[in-house]
């Protein structure tokens, strides 16, 4: 089901077409998290968030380019914060042989334009790249130790929705 076809001036030109995430893309998508993140990624505190929760499916997306292979994914998943529901985004990855031609931008842009429902979205990763997508650190947002705080990230996707949202990162219980 194609969500969005990459090509063209508006996507950068970039060659790959993004889709929605179908359940049969699941290992393929995992693989390339593997690829791309150091062994032992699921042991990482954010993933414990994410244990037996499903991920937001409307706003997980897999590129591939015209022979099928996969070029990148993103994934997101809800969490809550003091009582507030967040979007968790991440994983996100691109194979290491499509890296720096604006796919990881256009995985983040496509999707969170996706994210009407959502107030707020948070991740854990590096301010350099994320600060240029509006994400800021989040001072008062405890993940799950041992996270270091200064990668705790957040941005707001209605004004001031992350005014007065503090406290610990708790795993989605339902609405
Ligand atoms: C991070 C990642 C998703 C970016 O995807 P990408 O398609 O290469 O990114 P883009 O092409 O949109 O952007 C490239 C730019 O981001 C910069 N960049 C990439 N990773 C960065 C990082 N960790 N910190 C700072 N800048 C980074 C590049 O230097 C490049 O800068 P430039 O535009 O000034 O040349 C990809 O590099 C990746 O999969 N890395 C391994 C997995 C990972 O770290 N995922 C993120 C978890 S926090």
């Amino acid at each position: 089901m194609p969500y969005a076809n990459a090509v063209g001036p508006e996507r950068g030109g970039i060659d790959l077409e993004l889709s929605l995430e179908q359940d049969d893309d699941w290992w393929e998508v995992e693989a390339l998290f593997d690829h791309a993140f150091a062994p032992g990624r699921e042991a990482l505190s954010s993933y414990r968030l994410r244990d037996d929760v499903s991920p937001v499916k409307e706003l997980c997306l897999v590129s591939r380019d015209e022979t099928g292979i996969i070029g990148g994914a993103i994934r997101y998943w809800p969490v809550r914060v003091g009582g507030a529901a967040a979007l968790l985004l991440g994983p996100v990855a691109v194979h290491a042989t499509r890296q720096g031609e604006g796919l990881g931008r256009l995985l983040i842009e496509a999707s969170l334009e996706r994210a009407d429902d959502w107030e707020r979205v948070m991740l854990v990763g590096d301010a350099p790249y994320y600060g240029r997508f509006g994400f800021q650190k989040l001072k008062d947002v405890e993940m799950p130790p041992p996270t270091n705080p200064d990668r705790v990230l957040g941005r707001e996707l209605r004004p001031g929705a992350w005014q007065g949202v503090t406290g610990p990162v708790e795993k989605w219980a339902g609405t």
